[in-house]
């Protein structure tokens, strides 16, 4: 026997069920009326359609209680669909059954303009909102993307641990918590050094989860919790980990366009804009980049004395900031990747560059429209004696690294990697002004509620 779940009927399939009676099970958006009839915006997660009650055609029980309904109130409703072309969604029903399941009295969002700091507090609320809606069901798609191009090439999904007993990324943005009689445990901040591990034994996998950063930083772009794809892969070197890069992000913006056209309009977002997302991409090395700010007189922003100071010419050696970044892509309608970055300010694990020893085989994606970083990888250190030497100058505790190290030992091969933030992804994708819109329930420095 069929599930009865699978009779379920969804507004995104209107189209399948024209001149036919269909019941949707959803929630009020808003209503309004005149004399004889009463016009129900309804939401089922699936899209929205209007609901026309017609008195002479129902009850008078049937009337009243649409009448009754209010915003958000849920509702089951029974009628026939009938193709409007001026509708949203291209469909209405002429109702011709209504159960109320909860009436809901003074919903806190109302179409009014309501403060930002009004609608984070009402998180849980605020995902009912069509822009916020739309942004949920955009990032639903950029993970179901980067899922099918992974496993469509090769790679197989390998779950590392969020429990880790030391740092991947910097000793200073790391989140400790008891273990039992071990002592400290870590949030991890990256799947990447169980990747590793992982790829030598199955050649090419991915990561993908949750990853935890206790960074300070209070941008639009920072999360203390944010979810990331690392793919990592045995014999790939620093050029076949960009072209890997470059594969993945024009896979998700195009299957984006493909499926998400609605959300996408919903968000005015400038489709253009989005289509030009095609490889190749733009690709600059650090030092061309250190040149091209020095031409163009982009300084090197530094507090002193708690006073911004700008610095020229921006010295080699430092790490670009946001007013590089968005400098640099100003010129820019498509990604570019930033490569051999200055050993000090990347991490121990990356391999030097045989050519400039002052460099690593790093690799940032910096996004356009100020999208900033969305990807950072890069080669991986594979001698056995110089990432001990890295380790050692890092400060990181030697023993907590010795099984990393066994992977250099047993069977050591060049491979590389990247991570990409997926609420960085969405956030270009979907124009959001605010990293927290792009994530159900943000984790931020100052809020862990709802
Ligand atoms: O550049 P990151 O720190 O690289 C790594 O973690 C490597 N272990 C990845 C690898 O090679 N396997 O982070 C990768 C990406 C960034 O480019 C950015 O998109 C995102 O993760 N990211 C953040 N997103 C939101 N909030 C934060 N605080 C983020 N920090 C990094
Ligand atoms: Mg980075």
């Amino acid at each position: 026997m069929e599930s009865r779940y699978k009779s379920y009927q969804y507004i995104e399939n209107l189209s399948q069920a024209e001149c036919k009676e269909v019941t949707l099970r959803g929630w009020v958006m808003n209503k309004t009326g005149k004399g004889k009839l009463q016009f129900i915006m309804l939401r089922d997660g699936t899209g929205v359609c209007q609901c026309v009650v017609f008195k002479p055609n129902v009850t008078e029980e049937l009337f009243n209680d649409a009448k009754a309904l209010t915003q958000e109130s849920s509702v089951m409703i029974t009628g026939n669909v009938r193709k409007e072309e001026r509708a949203q969604g291209g469909y209405e029903i002429d109702v011709t059954g209504l159960k109320i399941m909860q009436l809901a009295t003074d919903y806190p969002i109302t179409p009014k303009d309501h403060g930002d700091a009004f609608l984070i507090e009402h998180r849980h609320l605020w995902l009912r909102s069509s822009r916020q809606h739309a942004i949920m069901r955009i990032r639903a798609s950029v993970i179901k993307a980067i899922r099918d191009f992974f496993d469509g090439n090769g790679f197989k999904l390998m779950d590392s641990p969020m429990f880790t007993p030391n740092a991947c990324e910097g000793t200073s943005t790391l989140f400790e918590t008891k273990y039992f009689d071990l002592g400290s445990a870590y949030l991890s901040q990256s799947g990447q050094l169980y990747a590793e591990a992982t790829a030598m034994a199955l050649g090419r996998v991915y990561t993908f989860g949750p990853a935890f950063r206790a960074e300070r930083s209070k941008t639009r772009k920072h999360l203390t919790e944010f979810w990331m794809v690392e793919p990592e892969m045995a014999y790939f070197d620093l050029g076949d980990d960009m072209d890997l890069a470059e594969d993945l992000v024009e896979y998700i913006v195009q299957y984006v366009l493909k499926t998400n056209m609605t959300e996408l309009l919903t968000l005015e977002r400038d489709i253009t804009k989005l289509e030009k997302i095609r490889r190749p991409f733009y690709r600059m090395s650090y030092s061309d980049a250190v040149q091209w700010l020095n031409d163009n007189r982009i300084p090197l922003r530094k507090k002193v004395d708690g006073k911004d100071v700008d610095i020229y010419p921006f010295p080699w050696g430092e790490d670009f900031g946001s007013i590089q970044e968005e400098a640099i892509m100003e010129q820019f309608d498509k990604p570019c990747i930033i490569h051999r970055y200055p050993a000090d300010v990347k991490a121990f694990y990356m391999k030097e560059d045989p050519e400039d020893k002052r460099v690593v085989l790093a690799m940032d994606m910096l996004g356009p429209e100020k999208a900033g970083e969305i990807i950072g990888g890069s080669q991986r250190e594979e001698n056995y004696d110089v990432l001990l030497a890295k380790i050692k100058l890092h400060n990181l505790p030697e023993e907590a690294f010795q099984w990393y190290l066994d992977l250099r030992k047993f069977g050591g091969v060049p491979h590389s990697g990247f991570g990409l933030g997926v609420e960085r992804v969405v956030k270009w994708i979907t124009g959001a002004s605010h990293i927290r819109e792009t994530i159900p329930f943000p984790r931020m420095i100052y809020r862990i509620v709802p």
